[in-house]
């Protein structure tokens, strides 16, 4: 979670990213007033939405330049720069996220750290202890990765994408949730191949933003050209890369 992005072209090339979540915000049903974190709010399209709904937002993420665009679109909101798994004496009634938890592979730190803010939070007036998280599940991007592995690999370079990533089954995730006294009403585990943007470059443009920092040196015309040989029977279509997204959703409360 410490690795900075360029929010212009997140913005730019991976606003599905965020559109495909929108209905997280009314599952969630936030009540006018009520203070949501955003855990992971990136450029901050899913707390602009939360401000629409009514509620309070507060945002939170490790990305200062993450930080710096979701304070320009979101004026009315809180936007802290925080980690996940270390959100200080922060109170709020709900949280809300969406493609941050699979950044973290410590996630028994960030189901804790929730567990922790939501019990002191407890006693609040619009307190519900709620929960609505979506992010990558067990077999997510999985062609990509064999594809990045495999270069990487003939370029003398190992990769061991559960440092990186952490994409879970359906059952992990819940009995984590469970184990720190979360009641989970709602789970859903589903492959959802999603079309890139930039047809031929979409693929590489993907890699480029998301994986620069593992690619290194590597990062050449051949790399790419590799990558996109071995996922072009799976994930190109016609004119477009769909990559091979797998999500995991949850709704989850804290028992009282
Ligand atoms: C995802 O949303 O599943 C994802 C995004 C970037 C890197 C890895 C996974």
């Amino acid at each position: 979670m410490s690795r900075e992005w360029n929010a212009a072209l997140y913005d730019q090339h991976h606003r599905f990213v965020a559109d495909l979540a929108r209905d997280m915000v009314s599952e969630l049903g936030p009540e006018a007033g009520e203070t949501v974190l955003d855990l992971g709010c990136g450029s901050g399209r899913m707390t602009e939405w939360l401000l629409e709904a009514g509620a309070h937002a507060l945002g939170v993420d490790p990305d200062p330049k993450m930080v710096e665009a979701a304070r320009a679109r979101c004026p009315g909101a809180d936007i802290r720069q925080l980690d996940a798994r270390e959100l200080g004496d922060i109170r709020v009634d709900s949280v809300i996220s969406n493609a941050t938890l699979h950044w973290i592979p410590d996630a028994e730190k960030v189901v804790a750290e929730l567990a922790r803010v939501l019990t002191a939070s407890r006693g609040r007036p619009s307190y519900s202890g709620r929960v609505v998280a979506e992010f990558g599940g067990h077999g997510n991007i999985a062609t990509l990765r064999e594809a990045v592995k495999r270069a990487l690999a003939r370029r003398g370079q190992a990769v061991d994408w559960s440092k990186r990533w952490y994409f879970p089954r359906l059952g992990e995730y819940t009995s984590l949730l469970e184990r720190h006294g979360f009641e989970v009403s709602f789970a859903r585990w589903w492959p959802r191949p999603t079309q890139l943007d930039d047809g031929a470059a979409g693929l590489k443009n993907w890699v480029r933003m998301f994986l620069s920092d593992v690619l290194a040196e590597h990062a050449t015309d051949d790399f790419y050209s590799e990558v996109d040989d071995f996922c072009r029977p799976t994930l190109w279509h016609s004119d477009h890369w769909e990559l091979d997204y797998v999500r995991l959703r949850v709704h989850a409360r804290l028992s009282p």
